[in-house]
């Protein structure tokens, strides 16, 4: 089978096998090019198939050697449909994982869930005894909760008033003015449901009642706060409250893991094209505006550039993990930059249909998001007939 791009909406309905693949090896490479990382050997991933908690999984199994278990929600292939990108990432991260000889194993389903959670306990304790370190890297809009059994969701809203600002449609180019409603009834509550601590919490919770977690045992979870152009929408709208709450569970985690000494962390990265990220209204036109000044600069980096520097640099140097004033890890130290933030903030104003190719990378942009479903990928040949069957039994 030929597969093509579909693209419906914000999302592509089909994904490549091969370009994923030719992805994940990238990602691969980039790490063993960076040499040996002194960090965790037995590593849970929760959010392991895409993104930051991929780079994730990836730094740990190639930097260091390590075990890792991944849990995440993605679609098998099935009849004339192509799996998510998620999938064939983990299905050729595992064949890779499994010919280095290291240990890799994945659950497919829904974290939130008792019986994914159960799951995931179940196989540390008769693979692994225990894991040194969780990275928690969900990013999902619906959480139903397993105790009241209440679906959830999660919106992208300001809070308070009306923001009307720049956005982009990068397939089109199209420059146009947004007006988001501010968020209301219960809508920050959901949210905090939804993208907030309490989910962290509980897979922490029942780690240490299960004695899974090793002396010492780290967990990370992955926030974002953004310059003051996104604010309205993104840091003090709906979803900041939930990555405040997110950040303020990982004070009450490191308390209940006085006892093993284990700690938790949230790392701010740096802004970059997810599934996620490409569903929020106005985050497009900056990040294409940002990844224009940061490649100037030389300093542009993915996922795994972003995680691979957040283990060397500030998880695993020997020394005490640096923080900033509210105790939180920062990689988006590059993006934060005061004089890239100026620079951003101009071609903001700037920013119209007209020159966006110009003065944007609109053209990173788009290749970066049909990168994420295994499309324009160096080195992929898309005319060769694709054979769907990738090491299925594995996954899932
Ligand atoms: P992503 O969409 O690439 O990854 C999400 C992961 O969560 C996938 O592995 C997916 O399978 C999994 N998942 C979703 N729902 C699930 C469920 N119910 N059960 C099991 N797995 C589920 O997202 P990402 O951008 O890598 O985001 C990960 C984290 O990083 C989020 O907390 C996000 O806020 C944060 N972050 C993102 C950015 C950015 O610009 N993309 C920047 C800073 C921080
Ligand atoms: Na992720």
């Amino acid at each position: 089978m030929i597969i093509e791009p579909r693209m419906r909406g914000f999302i592509c309905t089909t994904s490549h096998p091969k370009g994923c693949e030719q992805n994940v090896k990238n990602q691969i490479e980039y790490i063993k090019s960076k040499g040996n990382i002194n960090g965790a050997k037995k590593v849970l991933v929760i959010g392991a198939s895409t993104g930051f908690g991929l780079a994730s999984r990836i730094t740990s199994a190639f930097g260091s050697d390590a075990a890792t278990i991944g849990v995440f929600f993605e679609k098998a292939p099935s009849e004339g449909k192509t799996a998510s990108p998620g999938w064939y990432n983990s299905a050729a991260f595992e064949n890779e994982a499994h010919k280095a000889g290291l240990y890799a194993k994945s659950i497919n389903g829904d974290a939130f869930s008792n019986e994914i959670k159960k799951q995931t306990l179940d196989l540390i304790k008769a693979d692994l005894g225990q894991v040194d370190l969780v990275i928690y890297s969900l990013a999902s809009p619906v959480r139903v909760h397993p105790v009241t059994g209440v679906m959830h969701r999660s919106v992208l809203k300001p809070i308070g008033s009306t923001f009307t600002n720049k956005t982009v449609d990068f397939h089109s180019g199209k420059v146009s003015e947004i007006s988001i409603e501010p968020c209301s009834g219960d809508d920050i509550e959901n949210t905090i449901a939804v993208m907030g601590g309490e989910d962290w919490g509980m897979w922490i919770d029942a780690l240490k009642a299960e004695n899974l977690l090793a002396p010492g045992a780290t967990t990370v979870a992955y926030s974002y706060i953004g310059p003051s152009l996104t604010e309205a929408v993104y840091r003090k709208g709906t979803i900041g409250r939930a990555k405040d709450h997110l950040e303020a569970t990982a004070f009450a985690i490191t308390d209940g893991l006085a006892d093993i000494g284990g700690k938790a962390f949230v790392s701010v990265n740096k802004a970059l094209v997810t599934q996620a990220s490409s569903a929020i209204p106005v985050i497009p036109l900056y990040i294409s505006l940002l990844y224009r000044i940061m490649k100037e600069e030389g300093i542009h980096e993915g996922c795994i550039e972003q995680i691979q520097r957040l283990y060397q640099e500030r998880l695993y140097t020997g020394y005490e993990v640096p923080v900033d004033e509210k105790g939180r890890i920062r990689i988006d130290d590059l993006e934060m930059r005061p004089d890239v933030q100026e620079k951003v903030a101009k071609l903001w104003i700037e920013a119209v249909t007209e020159n966006l190719s110009e003065i944007s990378d609109l053209e990173g942009y788009r290749k970066d998001f049909h990168n994420l479903f295994g499309f324009e990928v160096g080195g992929v040949d898309y005319k060769e007939d694709t054979n769907e069957v990738v090491n299925i039994e594995s996954i899932g």
